[in-house]
C-alpha cells in the first residue's frame, strides 16, 4: 500500500468515527426523560422503574457505586458476588482486553458475608431501586447461610451465582449440574421469601435443561447469561496472561451467545429472563427484549463507559417504543418468537 491510499484510508476512517461519533451523541440526547412508564417493568416481584440493571461484578459492593449507577438511571442493581468467607482472589494479571470484549478471572474476591452486611445495610440507606445481592457458595447450605444474611441485611432479591467460570467448586460445576443446581435452590427458597434469580452459564451443552431444573426447583427468575470461558496467551512470553490461566469472555464479543442463550430459554420455561452478555446499546437491548429477555443487564459496557449508558439505552429504547407505536417494553418481550 502506497502513501496515498494509506492516507486516504485514514480519512475514511476518520470520518466514519466522527459519523459514529456524532451518531451516538445524536442517540444519546435525542429522546426526553428516560425515566416514564413505558420503561417500568416487573420482574420476580420486584418494580423496576427501568429494564435496565447492573450485572454483577463490575461496580464491586461500595454503596457510592451502587448510587451512581443509580443515578446514571439504571433501574437495579446486583452487587458483586460474596460468599461465606472473606477470598482475596487471584493474583495480577486479573483481566485482559480481548477484541470487543474482556477476559476476567478476578477469583471472587469478596469481603465474606458477616463483613459485607454492614455495607449492604448502608446501601440500602441510599440506592432506591432494588438491591440484588449476589450469592455464591460451596454447598447448598453456604448459598443458604449468605442468602439467609443478605436478606437480614436489607436484599430485595439474591441472584445465585451457580455460573462463575474460574472458580473450583463454585460457580460452573453448581449450574452444569441440574441435580447440585436444584439442591441450592431448594435449600435457599426454603429459608428466605424474596424472589431468587438463578444466574446461568453459557458453558454447557444444552442450557435449556439447566434452565427447566432451576424453574423446576422454584427460581422467580434466570439471569441469562454469565461469561464464556476463554484463554488469552502473551506470545513474547509465550504464557498464558492470566494468572488463573482460564477465564471468562464478557462485551459484545459474546452477545451473539447471550442472544442464543434468551432465545432458547424463554422458549423453554415460564419465569422471566434477565438477559445479559455484551449490551451495549439500546438497538442490543432491544434485541434482547425481542428474544424475551423481561429485562436487562449490563456489565463490560458499564466498565469501558460510565454510569450514563443506562440513561443512553433508557432513551434509545423509550424512542424506538414511541416509533413502533407500542405503550410498554413488556409489549416487545419475545417477539421474534412470533415471526
Ligand atoms: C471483571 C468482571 C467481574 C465479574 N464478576 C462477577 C461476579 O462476581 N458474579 C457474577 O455473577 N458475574 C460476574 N461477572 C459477569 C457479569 O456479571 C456478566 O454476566 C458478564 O460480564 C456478561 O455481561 P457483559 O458482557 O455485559 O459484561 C463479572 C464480569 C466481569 C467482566
Amino acid at each position: 500500500m502506497n502513501g496515498k491510499t494509506t492516507r486516504k484510508k485514514a480519512n475514511h476512517v476518520k470520518q466514519g468515527l466522527s459519523l459514529i461519533n456524532s451518531y451516538t451523541i445524536q442517540e444519546r440526547f435525542r429522546c426526553e426523560t428516560p425515566l416514564n412508564k413505558l420503561l417500568t417493568v416487573n420482574i420476580a416481584g420486584l418494580k423496576l422503574h427501568s429494564p435496565t440493571a447492573l450485572a454483577s461484578g463490575i461496580l464491586g459492593y461500595t454503596s457510592e457505586s451502587l448510587k451512581r449507577v443509580e443515578k446514571g438511571g439504571a433501574g437495579a442493581v446486583v452487587t458483586k458476588s460474596v460468599g461465606v468467607a472473606p477470598r482475596p482472589g487471584y493474583p495480577n494479571p486479573t483481566v485482559v482486553q480481548a477484541s470487543s470484549g474482556l477476559i476476567n478471572a478476578v477469583g471472587l474476591p469478596n469481603s465474606g458475608i458477616d463483613e459485607y452486611v454492614n455495607e449492604l445495610t448502608f446501601a440500602k440507606t441510599i440506592v432506591k431501586v432494588p438491591l440484588i445481592v449476589s450469592v455464591f457458595g460451596y454447598t447448598a447450605e453456604e448459598y443458604a447461610l449468605v442468602s439467609r444474611k443478605a436478606v437480614e441485611a436489607g436484599a430485595d432479591a439474591l441472584e445465585l451465582n451457580v455460573s462463575c467460570p474460574h472458580v473450583k467448586f463454585t460457580g460452573s460445576e453448581i449450574g452444569q449440574n441440574p441435580k447440585l443446581l436444584t439442591d441450592v435452590i431448594r435449600r435457599v427458597k426454603a429459608d428466605i421469601q424474596k424472589p431468587v434469580i438463578v444466574k446461568l452459564s453459557p458453558n454447557v451443552t444444552d442450557i435449556t435443561e439447566i434452565a427447566k431444573a432451576a424453574e423446576k426447583a422454584g427460581a422467580d427468575a434466570l439471569t441469562v447469561i454469565n461469561t464464556v470461558r476463554a484463554l488469552a496467551i502473551d506470545v513474547e512470553t509465550q504464557s498464558s496472561i492470566l494468572s488463573n490461566v482460564r477465564g471468562g469472555l464478557s462485551g459484545p464479543a459474546i452477545k451473539p451467545i447471550g442472544l442464543r442463550c434468551v432465545y432458547d430459554v424463554f422458549e423453554a420455561v415460564k419465569i422471566p429472563v434477565f438477559g445479559c452478555g455484551g449490551i451495549t446499546s439500546w438497538r442490543d437491548a432491544v434485541e434482547f427484549f425481542l428474544a424475551g429477555a423481561s429485562a436487562i443487564q449490563v456489565g463490560t459496557a458499564m466498565g469501558f463507559e460510565d454510569p450514563t449508558v443506562f440513561q443512553a439505552i433508557n432513551r434509545g429504547v423509550t424512542s424506538y417504543l414511541k416509533r413502533k407505536g407500542y405503550g410498554s417494553v413488556k409489549e416487545i418481550v419475545g417477539l421474534c418468537h412470533q415471526a
